[in-house]
């Protein structure tokens, strides 16, 4: 990337533009509103609150297009083996392309994804019908998802931001954790006949799922006098693995696939979408699906880049992250059943582009992925945004607001609307010194005291934020607005040269948990640091 002759311009650029403020740039452009903004159906992203000009997006631009993004678009969405490292292709898009035909290793791959999502849709609507019951007949009433990572995230997300919709008063529970306190915290408060355990891994390994689908096993054999038989009624496996499945006692009937060209992150429209779609139903589910097939369409055939919401999205965090070195992004969603969004972005974000090396294995000599952090917009505004507002640091915002919610009434709405709104132009726009002392001296204070005082009440301005605004957190929208998010983190990947679809850096610290647990259940311990040596000893001791 930094040799590119797009990135060189980028660097002058950077220069002539470092000391505009967004005031600066607004009084520029009456227009700037109309001019940096783009909508996708109602979907609107309003970026005119960045440090960014015109020639910046055309100069961004240009770095994408020698990075070669429009070939790597195509390449993607054909099932090119782009994921390099571990020879796969990157096909999550092919999840929600409606049964367009898409060849791998001379495979229609959409002829397997549409079995799948019939299966699901076939288990779902028996789940509803009450067809499906638990062993001793009676109806499901609880569903349980056992599974970390991507294979807990998005059914974590998707099922608190879409509650509403939920079907039939399912109640639906979470395991992650190898936490013990979790689970059987989780358990003390079900009934065996009436609940359905999905165990849900990509590779049927993870050691933290694996202990929990144990454990639960367990406690159903238990609490139904070893009922082997009621086994099939009450567990159900997602994952890429068939034998591991078959090993774990679920039969194949009961076992919803997806492949490995499905990265875990990017997963929740596959089969990890199962508890999802039984939650919510499945016309839901396929809502979700269908939104972000329209971002799909939009990414992959907006071929004019200026025009398309990814990309845009995309460049902005890298001009931040490689220019102005902002090492973080914030994400504040207003509403609050999209509280979790934070947490899914941190892990497609991160994971896919927390990398060191490129593609070739060089190592990068620029950054790579910021810190992705956050949490609910509202609730943050009485926490963090103090720094955020008055810190020595600068750290992008992305502000993302449902419009409108059939859920809430019209005077929450407008209060929730009117701080979005209100926070991001704070962030932009600020205090003066001068208006702060006017400000306490219409109100009263004494000349001593406005001088003094407001000089902690001043705020610097100049803060970028992006605003996402959806008509209402709805299904298809909320499809439209992760899919949004994870072509930007394709387009971020593509520029900085690296693949964003491996995750080798979770691989040691899973490695040396196995040497220590190995070390606890020892008389002896194997050798490692001072410091670890001690902690391995101490926890032995209070076993
Ligand atoms: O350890 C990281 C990771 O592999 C993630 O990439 C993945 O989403 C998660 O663990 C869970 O993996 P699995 O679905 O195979 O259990």
């Amino acid at each position: 990337m930094l040799h590119t002759k797009a990135y060189k311009d980028l660097s002058l650029h950077y220069k002539s533009i470092k000391n505009k403020t967004l005031l600066d740039l607004f009084a520029l452009d009456n227009s700037r509103f109309s001019n940096l903004h783009l909508s996708l159906e109602k979907l609107v992203f309003d970026f005119s609150k960045n440090n960014i000009t015109e020639e910046t997006l055309t100069k961004l631009i240009d770095l994408a297009k020698e990075q070669g993004l429009a070939e790597q678009i195509v390449a993607m969405f054909r099932g090119n083996k782009i994921n390099n490292t571990e020879s796969r292709a990157v096909l999550h898009t092919a999840l929600r392309a409606n049964g367009k035909p898409i060849i791998v290793d001379d495979c229609n791959v959409s002829v397997e994804i549409q079995q799948v999502l019939d299966q699901i849709r076939q288990f779902s609507d028996k789940l509803h019908n009450g067809n499906h019951l638990g062993y001793s007949n009676q109806p499901i009433t609880d569903i349980v998802n056992i599974g970390i990572g991507g294979s807990d995230l998005g059914p974590v997300l998707v099922s608190d931001a879409l509650k509403p919709y939920c079907k039939s008063k399912l109640n639906i529970h979470f395991i992650s954790s190898v936490d013990g306190y979790q689970v059987f915290d989780i358990l003390s408060h079900l009934n065996p006949e009436t609940t359905l355990f999905i165990i849900a891994s990509k590779t049927f390994t993870t050691q933290e799922t694996m202990t929990n689908a144990h454990t639960v096993r367990n406690w159903f054999l238990e609490k139904t006098n070893n009922n082997l038989a009621a086994i099939k009624q009450h567990f159900v496996a997602v994952s890429t693995n068939v034998k591991a499945v078959s090993e774990f006692g679920i039969a194949v009937d009961n076992m919803f696939r997806f492949w490995d060209f499905v990265g875990g992150r990017y997963s929740i429209w596959s089969a990890i979408g199962l508890p999802v779609a039984l939650y919510i139903g499945f016309e839901n589910f396929s809502k979700l699906l269908s939104g972000a097939r329209a971002m799909d369409e939009h990414f992959a055939n907006t071929h004019d880049f200026r025009q398309n919401l990814p990309v845009i999205l995309a460049l902005i965090g890298i001009w931040y992250v490689n220019f102005y070195d902002y090492s973080t992004q914030v994400i504040s969603p207003y509403n609050t059943r999209l509280s979790r969004f934070p947490a899914y972005i941190q892990q497609l974000e991160m994971e896919s582009n927390g990398k060191s090396v490129d593609k070739n294995g060089e190592p990068l000599e620029y950054k790579t992925a910021p810190v992705i952090w956050g949490d609910s917009g509202i609730n943050a505004q009485h926490a963090y945004y103090q720094l955020l507002h008055q810190g020595t640091g600068i750290y992008p915002m992305d502000i993302i607001l449902g419009l409108s919610d059939k859920f809430s009434n019209q005077e929450h709405q407008d209060i929730l609307v009117s701080n979005a709104f209100a926070q991001a132009e704070a962030f932009m726009c600020g205090k003066t010194y001068a208006q702060a002392r006017s400000e306490l001296l219409f109100a009263g204070s004494s000349e001593a005291t406005a001088y003094n005082l407001a000089k902690h009440k001043v705020f610097h301005g100049n803060r970028p934020s992006n605003m996402l605004l959806l008509p209402e957190i709805s299904p298809y929208y909320l499809g439209m607005l992760i899919a949004l998010y994870e072509h930007k983190t394709f387009v971020q990947g593509v520029i900085w040269g690296i693949n964003s679809f491996d995750q080798w850096g979770v691989e040691l610290g899973k490695q040396l948990a196995k040497t220590i647990l190995t070390d606890i259940n020892s008389n002896q311990i194997s050798t490692h640091d001072d410091s670890t040596n001690n902690l391995i000893n101490l926890y032995k001791r209070c076993r």
